[in-house]
């Protein structure tokens, strides 16, 4: 089998050669957004499908036709993959949903003067290293972890691919910008029926009960984790290694627990301290 890990590295961050080249990254930088455009901004693994499936749900009011039909990536591509630029080009939506895992800096330039509706999805950065570790052994194209204690150093580095998980969550949250709103796993976990509603008023959309009765029913975890047009199960074995694990894992808050040791929580702990003492934000840990 081909070598499918190759990353391409753009402004000091790795991406997955797979599915990014240096035009597509140049195309994503460089992106006119229209504003009535929604851009979901996450770091890898801190609840991106689950907003993809939120966000389709709001725009058919529950109707989960949508979603059931037409794989995540073609409702919400990824504006820096490579197959997005003709997708989004030849897409005749009025609203189109793009997503994207770009730190805030590169697309700071092309986002200045854009109305663009943003939702930012963060998730607390233990589960988010736990989940990224298992979905590393499973992907391909991402390089494979040989521990997670090393993983985790790594991570905490910020050597890992997409950068920092710090960089990033600083940079988007500190944007004072009425256009973006964040999200985090933790309460689409904790209350999925209020920030449905959240951000069915954020984006505009307003949604009687019981078509917010229906979101919620279509985007629980159970739903989604058995559905094709989400699950990446339709994705070669040769790109995501099905008999290695699940996309659609767990679905936990606080699962980081049943996998950190008392002495990697301790080097978690000192780092985090450090890189986030600026940072006003408040995490949910389980
Ligand atoms: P776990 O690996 O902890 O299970 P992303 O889409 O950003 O890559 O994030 C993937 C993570 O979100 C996985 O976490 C996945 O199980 C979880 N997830 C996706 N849909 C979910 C849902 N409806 N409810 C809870 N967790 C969900």
């Amino acid at each position: 089998m081909a070598r499918l890990d190759v990353t391409e590295t753009f402004h000091g961050i790795s991406f997955p050669g797979h599915l990014h080249t240096q035009e597509s990254l140049e195309y994503a930088v460089k992106f006119p957004f229209r504003d009535t455009d929604i851009l979901i901004v996450s770091y890898p693994k801190s609840g991106t499908t689950w907003m993809q499936e939120i966000v389709t749900l709001i725009h058919t009011r529950g109707d989960p036709g949508l979603s059931q039909t037409v794989e995540n990536w073609k409702r919400a591509p990824w504006l820096e993959h490579y197959y997005s630029s003709a997708l989004l080009e030849a897409s005749s939506a009025t609203v189109r949903v793009i997503t994207t895992h770009l730190p805030h800096h590169l697309l700071r330039p092309t986002l200045q003067n854009s109305k663009a509706k943003i939702i930012y999805v963060s998730r607390n950065p233990k589960d988010v290293v736990v989940s990224f570790y298992h979905f590393h052994k499973m992907a391909n194209f991402l390089p494979k972890p040989h521990s997670f204690p090393e993983f985790l150093t790594r991570f905490l580095e910020s050597t890992v691919p997409f950068g920092s998980w710090f960089d990033h969550i600083k940079g988007w949250t500190s944007q004072i910008n009425s256009n973006l709103l964040h999200v985090t796993y933790e309460e689409m976990s904790l209350d999925l029926h209020g920030t449905i509603k959240r951000i069915s008023s954020f984006l505009q959309c307003p949604l009687v009960e019981d078509e917010v009765n229906n979101c919620v029913k279509h985007s629980s975890f159970s739903n989604m984790k058995d559905s094709k047009m989400i699950n990446y199960t339709l994705v070669p074995n040769e790109i995501m290694d099905h008999s290695k694990g699940c996309f659609m894992r767990k679905g936990k808050v606080g699962d980081w627990k049943n996998t950190f040791t008392e002495e990697e929580n301790k080097q978690f702990e000192s780092v985090f301290t450090s890189k986030m003492q600026n940072c006003p934000l408040e995490f949910v840990w389980e």
